[in-house]
């Protein structure tokens, strides 16, 4: 048994998710800690909603709430659909919480007392109207370069080039719209990760095996232009966490908060604490701290292709700087993106379907099986409904739904809700072999988080089973022999538990139904053939309700209207 601690990249708290967040980060992070633990190890599974920073200001204020309320209101709503998700958090945290202030704050001032802190003078855009300093996002005007009038502080969209708000003609604030905007000195902290550069490319160079994606852009963002820049750590913001050394006041730094992107990784540290301290657990440290037990587990994180660099370069920066025994990760699991019937998913436009609706039209297994089984892993993937109906009708209901329904109610039909007896014949025992191989292999995607190949794997061992009924016709047999019949029967039985076993990753409440359906435990196949045993002549089952009922073709056109766009 090994320990195990995952963490998935944490959401934003402004707004509910959509299915390609989810598939980038939550879903298969759930998937490794489901197996992990059904493998039998330790596993700390951990999440929480990222709250600070200028967008959760401006939906708060576009809610007309306060932002603490509004924060409060939303990671509930996130924590309910990750429910509804069947995502198995040990905890579901908040950044803003208590145990994040004081670590972020204890993180910053560490780092200062060995120097890796600067202070520097910068100029950045007031708004009067909007009585804040503008995030350059926030910012347009007309691109000097190209004459696109819509063109943001930090990029023009028309010609790419790379802006500076002042860059701009003609500036405006998109918040407000004010154009009574003014440059304003102002100081702001930043972390001297360019000192940092060689330490962390030979940390990143001793970690084996991590996903291509992953090593390529944090490569890139070591080597690339100048390399390695100090990032500032600070911010103009009323709501985050307060710019504080330590404990201590921080002189010059009064009504500034640190960055979110500062703040947000740390929270993965400070959720153990909140999972200790709401009493879901004991001894955080045990998962963190290197010194208290830590340096036997292993830490793999989830998360979007965008969220990279900040896992490859920042949060270990802030790590390595604070010469305090941290554990570190040890794998870094990313994906690409899940665009949306042609084009991408846009939360702002409300295009393509969010996590609170998939769950209103669909139980969330079937959306677990097509996400899952289509994991933007090697490159970007695509949601059609078409090809969404056509698998989810073949998977769930042709190929794994109606196995268990014919078995099932053959068996009540013609022997009884209880397993028949008959011992096993040559073709049972070459689908035994061929399903160990089969489970062999499955297990050896998952434990290499091969999301998609396990995905095919597990489809391989449900067909199998369907193909072997379809030769072996019991339903044919019964008619000659019935005792062979029987056994073909018992197999049958197993093969549903052995699928409800194996399926619980992806597909949890489906494999729930099928075991209490045979009325068993969900103890891992160490040896197939001896799990296919494990039901006995005589041992009781109910035929389960429905598995999965087919998409028709009104739903799909029905749903392919309406998550078209503007969700508001
Ligand atoms: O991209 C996002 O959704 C970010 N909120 C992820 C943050 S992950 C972290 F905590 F570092
Ligand atoms: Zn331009």
């Amino acid at each position: 048994m090994a320990r195990h601690l995952i963490t998935s990249a944490i959401p934003y708290i402004n707004g509910i998710k959509h299915l390609g967040n989810l598939v980038g980060s939550q879903l298969p992070a759930d998937l490794y800690a489901r197996y992990l633990r059904q493998r039998g190890h330790e596993v700390l599974f951990l999440c929480a909603t990222d709250e600070h920073g200028t967008p959760a200001e401006l939906a708060a204020a576009k809610a007309g709430k306060p932002v603490a309320e509004y924060c409060a209101e939303m990671h509930d709503v996130q924590a309910e659909i990750a429910d509804g998700f069947g995502l198995s958090f040990d905890h579901f945290g908040r950044s803003s919480s208590p145990q994040n202030h004081a670590l972020t704050q204890a993180f910053a001032g560490r780092l200062n007392a060995l120097d890796l802190i600067r202070e520097v003078t910068e100029e950045q855009v007031y708004s009067h109207t909007d009585g804040r300093f503008l995030p350059d996002r926030y910012i347009e005007g007309t691109c000097p370069n190209c004459g696109f009038e819509s063109a943001r502080g930090d990029q023009c969209d028309n010609c790419t080039k790379q802006l500076d708000p002042t860059d701009l003609i003609a500036p405006h604030s998109t918040i407000s719209g004010a154009t009574d905007l003014e440059v304003r000195e102002t100081k702001h902290l930043y972390l001297r990760q360019s000192v940092m550069k060689d330490q962390i490319e030979e940390w990143i160079d001793t970690r084996q095996g991590w996903p291509i994606l992953t090593t390529s852009i944090a490569k890139k963002w070591l080597t690339d232009g100048d390399g390695l820049q100090d990032r500032g750590i600070t911010r103009d913001l009323d709501w985050g966490i307060p710019v504080k050394n330590g404990d201590q006041d921080w002189p010059g730094m009064e009504g500034k908060v640190f960055y979110v992107w500062f703040d947000a990784p740390i929270e993965y540290i400070a959720c153990a604490q909140e999972w200790q301290d709401v009493g879901k657990g004991a001894d955080w440290e045990r998962w963190w701290r290197t010194d208290k037990g830590a340096d036997d587990v292993t830490y793999t994180q989830f998360m979007g292709k965008d969220n990279v660099p900040f896992h490859t370069l920042s949060f270990p920066a802030t790590i390595l700087g604070s010469q305090q025994p941290w554990k570190l990760v040890d794998y870094i699991k990313s994906f690409n993106y899940l665009n949306y019937d042609g084009g991408q998913f846009s939360t702002s436009r409300g295009r393509g379907v969010f996590m609170d609706q998939a769950l209103e039209i669909l139980p969330a297994d079937v959306w677990r099986w097509w996400l899952l089984s289509h994991a933007p892993e090697s490159s970007d993937a695509e949601f059609t409904w078409q090809a969404f109906q056509t698998d989810v009708n073949k998977d769930l209901a042709d190929v794994l739904g109606n196995f268990v329904s014919r078995i099932t109610k053959f068996c009540r039909s013609k022997f009884s809700e209880a397993v028949p007896d008959g011992s096993y014949g040559p073709a049972e025992k070459a689908l035994i072999a061929d399903l160990t191989g089969k489970v062999a292999q499955y297990q050896a995607h998952m434990d290499a988080i091969e999301v998609r190949k396990s995905a095919a794997a597990l489809r391989a061992i449900w067909v199998a089973g369907n193909e072997y009924l379809q030769a072996e016709a019991p339903w044919s047999t019964i008619k000659e022999d019935p005792e062979k019949a029987a056994a073909q029967v018992r197999l049958g039985l197993n093969l549903i538990r052995l699928y409800g076993i194996l399926s619980a990753p992806f597909i949890p409440t489906m494999s729930r139904t099928m075991l209490d359906a045979m009325q068993t435990d969900d103890a891992w196949p160490d040896d197939v053939a001896t799990a296919l045993e494990t039901l006995k002549p005589g041992d009781a089952f109910t035929v389960p309700d429905n598995l999965f009922s087919k998409i028709n073709d009104d739903q799909r056109e029905d749903w392919a209207g309406r998550f078209a766009g503007t969700r508001d």
